[in-house]
C-alpha cells in the first residue's frame, strides 16, 4: 500500500481531497490528468475524516473510505494516500490541512486539485488567501467551459494572490450519491465508473448494502433454542465465538449482524453424534465425502448450515458459507468466513492451544497471518496425535502460506 512519500521532501505534489464515498473513476482520471498535464511528481489522496457537528452519513466509516482509497490506488506508481485529515477529530478546513502539510514537508510545492463547481464558490471557503499561499490551484474543467471560467480565475488570482491552472481533462460527471444508491438498491453497479479494485473492496466488506434480516429467527430465539440443545461448555463456546466474531467484524469493517448470526450458529449441530450426523445427511440428501465418512464430526458444518437455513430461516448465503467452512477453511475465504474461522479458534473460553496469545493478537493485526498460524498449528496437532487431516485443511494452509509470503 502506498502511503505519503515522506522521504522525498522537495517534490511537486498534487493534493486530491474529498470524502471518496466511494472513490470512482472521476477521481482517478482527474489525478492522472493533473499528474501528466501539470508535470507533477506525485498525487496525494487525502480522504476527509468524520467532522463533528456535521450531519455525516457514517454508514461507511472514514476508516473504511480511507482503506478503500488505499486499496484502489495501491498499484499506481505515483499515487499516495495521506491520513492527515483522518487523524484529526476537528473539522478539516483546507487551509489548515495545507498549512500542516507545508510545515511537515516545507520543500514540497503543493497543487490543490478541485473541480470547477468548487471553484465557482471558492470565495465562500474559509481563508482562500491562505489556501493560495500554500498551494497553486488546479481546476479540472469540462473543456467547453474554459472561456466562462477564465474571467473568474483572473479575478481570484488577483484577489487571493494565487496561481490558478486550468486542467482540461476527461472530467466525468459522476455522482457519488447515485453510485451509492445503485449499489444499495441493486447490489449491481456500473463497473465502468468504479475501478475493479474498489468493486472488490466494496463487495468484500459489503459496504452500502441495505440489510434485511427480518425473516431470520431472532438472535434471542436462537439462543433460547441452543441453550437447551448444546452442552453448557459448547453453548458458552458458541457465545464466545459470536462475541469474538462481532469484535473482528468491527476491526475488519464488515456488517456485524452477519458476524453475530454466523458466530452463534456455527456449531448449532455440534450436539449430534457421528451416527446422527451421517443419518441426518443421508435423510436430507446432503452429500457425504470420503473424508467426511472417515471423520464424521466434520459433518457438523454441513448439518449446521442446513439447520441454520431450514430451522432458523437464515437465508444469507454468506452466513451459510461461513458455517460450512468454519472447521477446514477453504482457499480464498471471504472476510466473513475468515472471521468465523478465526473466532472459533481464539474465543476467550479456549485455553488449550499453543501460542494462543500470539494468534489472538495477530487476529486483530492481520487476519491472513492469523489464519495461516491457526492452520499450521491445527495440522501440526492432528499430525502429532495421528488423526485424520482433511485435504481441504492442507489446501487452505498452502493457500494462506503463499498469500502471506507474497
Ligand atoms: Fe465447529
Ligand atoms: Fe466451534
Amino acid at each position: 500500500m502506498n502511503h505519503t512519500n515522506k522521504l522525498n521532501d522537495g517534490r511537486k505534489v498534487g493534493i486530491l481531497g474529498g470524502t471518496f464515498n466511494p472513490i470512482h473513476s472521476g477521481h482517478i482520471n482527474i489525478a492522472k490528468s493533473a499528474l501528466e498535464e501539470c508535470n507533477l511528481d506525485e498525487i496525494w489522496f487525502i480522504p476527509n475524516g468524520c467532522p463533528p457537528h456535521k450531519n455525516v452519513d457514517d454508514k461507511v466509516s472514514a476508516i473504511s473510505r480511507y482503506k478503500m482509497v488505499a486499496n484502489t490506488i495501491a498499484n499506481e506508481d505515483k499515487f499516495y494516500i495521506n491520513d492527515i485529515e483522518l487523524s484529526s477529530i476537528e473539522y478539516n478546513y483546507t487551509h489548515k490541512t495545507l498549512e500542516k502539510l507545508h510545515n511537515k514537508f516545507p520543500n514540497n510545492k503543493y497543487y490543490f486539485i478541485m473541480g470547477e463547481d468548487s471553484l465557482r464558490c471558492f470565495d465562500s471557503w474559509r481563508k482562500p488567501e491562505v489556501i493560495c499561499k500554500y498551494a497553486s490551484i488546479i481546476v479540472a474543467i469540462r473543456s467547453n467551459n474554459a472561456n466562462s471560467l477564465s474571467k473568474l480565475i483572473s479575478e481570484y488570482a488577483i484577489r487571493f494572490n494565487g496561481e490558478f491552472i486550468l486542467l482540461n481533462c476527461d472530467y466525468i460527471d459522476i455522482s457519488s450519491t447515485e453510485l451509492r444508491n445503485t449499489i444499495s438498491k441493486d447490489n449491481l453497479y456500473n463497473t465502468s465508473n468504479i475501478e475493479e479494485t474498489t468493486v472488490s473492496y466494496i463487495s468484500e466488506h459489503m459496504l452500502y448494502e441495505e440489510y434485511d434480516y427480518s425473516s431470520f429467527n431472532s438472535i434471542e430465539d436462537i439462543k433460547t433454542d441452543l441453550v437447551n440443545i448444546l452442552k453448557p461448555k459448547r453453548y458458552n463456546h458458541t457465545l464466545g465465538v459470536m462475541d469474538t466474531a462481532i469484535n473482528l467484524g468491527m476491526r475488519y469493517d464488515i456488517p456485524l449482524y452477519l458476524c453475530q448470526y454466523a458466530g452463534l450458529l456455527h456449531d448449532c449441530a455440534k450436539s449430534f453424534t457421528k451416527e446422527e450426523l451421517i443419518s441426518f445427511c443421508e435423510d436430507k440428501n446432503i452429500e457425504i465425502t470420503d473424508s467426511e465418512y472417515k471423520a464424521p464430526h466434520l459433518l457438523h458444518c454441513k448439518v449446521g448450515a442446513y439447520i441454520a437455513r431450514n430451522k432458523y430461516n437464515v437465508t444469507d448465503e454468506r452466513i451459510i458459507n461461513s458455517i460450512l467452512f468454519h472447521t477446514t477453511g477453504r482457499p480464498n475465504m471471504s472476510l466473513l468466513e475468515q472471521v468465523v474461522f478465526v473466532a472459533d479458534y481464539i474465543e476467550p473460553n479456549r485455553c488449550k492451544a499453543n501460542r494462543l496469545n500470539e494468534i489472538r493478537a495477530m487476529a486483530y493485526y492481520d487476519i491472513d497471518i492469523a489464519t495461516a498460524m491457526i492452520l499450521q498449528d491445527t495440522i501440526s496437532y492432528l499430525t502429532d496425535i495421528d488423526a485424520f487431516i482433511d485435504d481441504k485443511t492442507n489446501k487452505t494452509y498452502e493457500y494462506y502460506l503463499e498469500l502471506i509470503n507474497d
